[in-house]
């Protein structure tokens, strides 16, 4: 310890650290821990070491979770879970405060024992980590008090398994537990093998507060406890983590019938405009990739800077980067913590001495680590070409890439060339640009001259890559209720289609139907396949559709991206074609009612009839289904802004082949997406007939492509296809489970239509909306 008069005359800090006598205290009083399931510890099992990143040293051992303990916590929860869930919610909302107020109570000692186990900073565990998950419970009660109010007719999906990492152990539980709690849930959580520890003193919290027993499990173990859970008799799987284990999870539900939310990995763009507070945005850097020791999935890894000042930022970053603090986390003046663990510092060292062999030149504060313990120096790469290993991957470490622009066109291409979509903020002391810029970056979160903050007023949750669903706020409680239930109706396959070369229909009198044309980016297309298969009616043939096929689909994706304009186009503008459409349908209501007749259709006319409806109700919708603006932190205006996905993929049911058409598509486009439909097999020519209505509508080209043919072999071509961001599929259970598997590969939002009632109430409504849309919330300080 340097004396009083050694510290004048270096003016260094002195070390402040933390105490941990109560939390050593707590370790050694309880050995090796069990699991908590059914509202009681169990005896240990075969354990594993959990150590203190910052020395190395053991703090606990903790059961390796086996598939029995995974079935036993499950259990467990399905026999609270009626109990729980029938409780009023004024009941369940006193449990929720009541484990607020004791985080709140316990606050010092979650921070401490926080730190012991991730390695975080003291500073960061006290002042961010507790006390928002306090407020996430604190929230969450507020909804349950209000649930029946706020959410007529839902209620809770059931038992979620709830899977999370190690950067913000207990934030994350937070923001699992406190919604599923809410919305009458029962919960098995597995904490990460890294980080379990304040899961286990939350776990005591709950029985100290007498939360009824079963309501939270909480299983310990590695990946392959994870996988027991997602594998297990679960109502729903709620997962944060790696991109990789995300869509192993992807695969491993798909066809369950299990909802999923995932909150995956991120590369997300830190764009410093030349406008920007130099001095603020160095500091956001500080925030974005060395807060948590860039251990954060939202970290603003990319840094991109405006020409103009690029080198003074680079400046003025290097300064800021050699007076950082590295070092002891229970230390109150310390900025930067240990890694996580070991592993986690080899992949780091790995990674950046990757990005320098492959040319980018590494800025590192020379700062004096501890001798023992994992840490890692903060730094920054320069010279990064666009191939280079550190611009694509996640480092997951304190080292960011700094890359320049020119103009804003450029930024936004730049930060958007990524395959996640988590996060992006955004400096410019110019507000008409960085708004422009933030309404262009496609990503879940935004932040405008800020970075890394949150909220449980809030949703929080990414775009593409970065997966799906949303946490925090009624977009995250919404993820933790069952959808309202509706009276799903058998939709026979249709029998294969018998082809046959175009143009040989005997008898078929229509010339459109003769040629057996796609609709592709406006215009009437052969299919590739040269191919046309017959329409039976209950008459015999009653026309031909053409036999699509994947380049027909891969073609119709391309035309949909070109018509990228309508999702800019303004509500007003959209409405105002869905009128005309409705109107032009009105118009030759008979046609379609005789199409449909001779295909042997039950009701022909009430189903146009009620086609016609349709088109008005969503053209009513077009430009008043919007967002909200959250109340959250103090002089912030978070706005959360429903986005269309962009391109979608729309699988329709076999019956209903006009009215399921319409149903699906005109949501969709009423919301700015484009749609590749592939209509009803058996008969899509009430949908194919419809390109007379569009083209008389003044839809642009491209915003609805239809293609004809076998319905799974399409569905299969447009789940797995890159360039399409969600896919609602009308089918059977082997077709959902191909879709869901096959979305994997780049996480596409999925949703399984059950084939309904289409002319009633379940055929419509702003649940479609909702699903034809994903939520970008913007974050905007205001003041000093
Ligand atoms: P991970 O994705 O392997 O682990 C996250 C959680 O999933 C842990 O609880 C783990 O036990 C569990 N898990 C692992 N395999 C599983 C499986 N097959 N089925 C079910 N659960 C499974 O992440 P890991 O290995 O800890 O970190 C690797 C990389 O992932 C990091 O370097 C980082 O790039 C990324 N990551 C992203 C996070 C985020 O917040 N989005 C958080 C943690 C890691």
């Amino acid at each position: 310890m340097p004396s009083v008069s050694e510290i004048l005359e270096t003016m260094d800090y002195g070390p402040a650290p933390e105490a941990t006598g109560e939390v050593a205290k707590w370790l050694s009083a309880r050995g090796a821990f069990g699991h908590y399931i059914g509202g009681r510890f169990t005896e240990a099992g075969e354990t594993f070491d959990v150590a203190n990143p910052a020395t190395g040293e053991l703090l606990a051992r903790v059961t390796q979770g086996t598939g029995a303990d995974v079935q036993a916590a499950v259990k467990a929860a399905r026999a609270a879970l009626p109990g729980w869930s029938k409780l009023p919610g004024h009941d369940r909302a006193r449990h929720l405060y009541a484990l607020a107020r004791h985080i709140q109570k316990r606050e010092r000692f979650l921070a401490v024992l926080e730190t012991l186990d991730n390695g975080k900073p003291i500073r960061e565990t006290r002042d961010i980590d507790v006390p928002l998950a306090a407020r996430h419970f604190y929230h969450h009660a507020g909804w349950a008090e209000m649930l029946e109010d706020e959410f007529p007719g839902r209620g809770p999906v059931g038992v979620c398994g709830q899977i999370i990492p190690w950067n913000f152990p207990l934030l994350m539980l937070a923001w699992k537990i406190a919604p599923a709690l809410a919305a009458g849930n029962t919960v098995v959580l597995k904490p990460a093998e890294y980080t379990p520890l304040t899961a286990l003193a939350f776990a005591e919290i709950c029985a100290e507060v007498g939360l009824p027993k079963g309501v939270v499990n909480i299983v310990t173990g590695d990946g392959a406890t994870g996988a027991a859970l997602v594998a297990a008799e679960v109502d729903k799987i709620a997962f944060t983590g790696s991109t990789e284990v995300g869509r192993a999870i992807r695969k491993a539900t798909a066809g369950s019938g299990k909802k999923l939310t995932l909150e995956l990995g991120g590369k997300s763009p830190f764009v410093v405009f030349a406008d920007a507070d130099i001095d603020g945005a160095v500091e956001g850097v500080v925030d974005a990739i060395w807060f948590n020791q860039g251990q954060v999935c939202c970290a603003g890894s990319r840094i991109l800077v405006q020409e103009g000042v690029a080198r003074e930022f680079t400046e003025r970053l290097a300064a800021r980067m050699a007076k950082l603090r590295v070092g002891d986390p229970l230390d109150k003046s310390t900025d930067m913590g240990a890694i996580v663990d070991p592993v986690q510092l080899r992949r780091i060292r790995d990674l950046v001495a990757r990005g320098e062999a492959e040319g980018a030149v590494l800025h590192q504060a020379e700062c004096r680590l501890p001798a023992k313990g994992s840490f890692f120096a903060p730094g920054f790469f320069t010279d990064v070409a666009p191939a280079n290993i550190v611009s694509e991957v996640e480092i997951f470490g304190p080292v960011a890439t700094l890359t320049t622009f020119r103009t804003p066109e450029e930024a936004v291409e730049l930060a958007n060339n990524t395959r996640y979509g988590l996060a992006a903020s955004i400096w410019s002391e110019n507000i008409n640009l960085a708004l422009d810029v933030a309404s262009r970056v496609r990503a879940g979160v935004v932040w405008v001259n800020a970075t890394n903050v949150f909220d449980a007023a809030a949703g929080f949750g990414g775009y593409r890559e970065s997966g799906f669903g949303r946490e925090g706020g009624r977009e995250g409680l919404g993820e933790y209720l069952a959808d309202a239930k509706i009276k799903a109706k058998a939709d026979p396959a249709p029998p294969p289609p018998e082809t046959a070369p175009l143009r040989e229909a005997p008898g078929v009198a229509d010339p459109i139907d003769r040629t057996a044309k796609l609709y592709v980016g406006g215009a009437q297309k052969r299919p590739d396949s040269g191919y046309s298969y017959a329409v039976r009616g209950k008459a015999g043939v009653i026309g031909l559709a053409g036999l699509g096929n994947r380049k027909d689909i891969r073609n119709a994706v391309e035309a949909a991206h070109k018509a990228a304009g309508w999702g800019k186009a303004t509500g007003h503008n959209r409405a105002q074609v869905l009128y005309y459409l409705a109107e032009n349908l009105a118009a030759r209501a008979a046609e379609f009612a005789a199409r449909l007749k001779s295909a042997g259709g039950p009701k022909p006319a009430e189903e146009v009839a009620a086609a016609i409806r349709r088109a008005f109700w969503y053209a009513a919708q077009a430009d008043k289904f919007d967002g909200a603006v959250h109340s959250t932190k103090s002089a912030h205006v978070t706005l959360a802004m429903p986005e269309p996905f962009g391109v979608m993929g729309i699988v329709c049911p076999t019956g209903a082949p006009l009215l399921g058409f319409v149903s699906l598509v005109l949501p969709a486009i009423a919301m700015g997406n484009r749609v590749v439909a592939v209509p009803s097999q058996a008969m899509p020519l009430a949908a194919t007939d419809l390109y007379q209505v569009f083209d008389t509508s003044d839809l642009p080209g491209g915003v609805v492509n239809i293609v004809t043919g076998p319905r799974d072999e399409l569905a299969r071509t447009l789940a797995a296809h890159d360039d399409v961001a969600a896919i609602w599929y009308s089918g059977d259970a082997d077709g959902t489970r191909m879709v869901e598997e096959e979305s994997a590969g780049n996480l596409k939002v999925t949703w399984s239509v059950a084939h309904r009632d289409w002319s009633g109430p379940e055929g419509q409504g702003r649940s479609f909306l909702t699903r034809a849309t994903q939520v970008k919330n913007i974050w905007v300080p205001y003041g000093e």
